[in-house]
């Protein structure tokens, strides 16, 4: 289930990507910040063991091999790079790699919030090592980068010019984080703010250095996915919506996508000559659960 969701998120992106009238064909490089959604390798350079998403089926239909990528195929950020076309980001710590035409920070199961966070309020979910791959620690690696893609300030405006950044999806995997660490709904949604706090100061630091190109995801309905139903799966019909997702759970989706959209709005007023634009992965899934044979199940 979780490998289709991931797949049909792909392929439907890609043909949103297509018409949306802010995408420009032409970029010369594409960055990417997140967690396991748009993952194309970091976690298991990480940690090689540790996780499933190292073995098949993982990668069986199109890599035919696993990659690090939580899909059987490519990713929403694979699917962009093609499209206009650019190679494939490769991970950022995929050390020895040509970073010029862009690079892949996203890390699965990477949180908005500094790892100091969960350390700090004990939020520990069982069964799961906390990982310091956070949107700020990405950033540094991205800081860690740039003297290899521009020096001057000249030339680091042209390239920025020219690139694309994508930043997130991330956060879903702080909701997770801390369902998981026994944390209730309610807290969570008292973290929604800070979480998108979080995005939105990666992402005015990113256009402080001069990025003009970005597009800002918001996250998943959360009670759609398969873990959180079967984990938190209620024998009471009414906890359900019209297509089986958990309305508490989607909730949590909704507040945060809600917050990033307006966000959003306030970095385009605040940086006015920048194109950003949120990204929406929130209805497509909505329609692949409401209507799955029109989109090849
Ligand atoms: C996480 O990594 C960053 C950057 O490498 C470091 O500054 C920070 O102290 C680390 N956090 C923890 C809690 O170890
Ligand atoms: C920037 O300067 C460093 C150190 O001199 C050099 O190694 C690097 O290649 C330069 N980057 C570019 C894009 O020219
Ligand atoms: C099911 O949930 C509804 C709404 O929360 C509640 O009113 C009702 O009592 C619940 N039914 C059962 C059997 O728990
Ligand atoms: C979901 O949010 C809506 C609007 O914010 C609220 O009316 C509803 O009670 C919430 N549902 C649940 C199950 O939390």
């Amino acid at each position: 289930m979780k490998l289709v969701l991931a797949f049909l998120l792909a392929v439907t992106t890609l043909s949103q990507q297509v018409t949306c009238t802010t995408l420009r064909l032409s970029y010369k490089a594409i960055f990417n910040f997140g967690d396991g959604l748009s993952d194309t390798g970091n976690l298991v350079i990480l940690s090689p063991t540790a996780l499933y998403i190292g073995n098949p089926p993982y990668g069986e239909t199109y890599f035919n091999r696993p990659t690090g990528r939580a899909s059987n195929g490519r990713l929403v950020v694979d699917f962009i790079a093609q499209s206009i076309p650019l190679p494939l980001a490769p991970p950022y710590l995929a050390k020895g790699q040509d970073f010029s035409k862009g690079a892949n920070f996203a890390v699965t199961r990477a949180t908005a919030l500094d790892l100091k966070f969960y350390l700090d309020n004990n939020i520990i979910p069982t069964g799961l090592a906390l990982l310091n791959t956070s949107l700020s620690v990405q950033l540094g690696w991205f800081a860690n980068l740039m003297p290899s893609l521009c020096n001057t300030t000249d030339e680091c405006n042209l390239y920025f010019s020219n690139s694309l950044f994508l930043l997130g999806s991330i956060g879903f995997s702080d909701y997770t984080t801390m369902l998981t660490a026994g944390k209730t709904v309610d807290y969570v949604n008292s973290k929604v703010p800070d979480i998108v706090c979080s995005i939105t100061s990666a992402a005015t630091s990113l256009l402080d250095q001069g990025v003009q190109h970005m597009v800002v995801p918001g996250v998943v309905p959360l009670g759609c996915i398969p873990r959180i139903l079967t984990v938190y799966g209620s024998p009471n019909a009414s906890d359900y919506d019209s297509i089986g997702c958990l309305q508490r759970y989607n909730n949590i989706s909704q507040y945060h996508n809600k917050m990033v959209r307006d966000a959003v709005k306030q970095l385009q007023i605040e940086f006015p000559k920048a194109v950003i634009s949120y990204a929406d992965y929130y209805e497509p899934i909505t329609k692949f659960l409401a209507t799955p044979r029109i989109y090849g199940e």
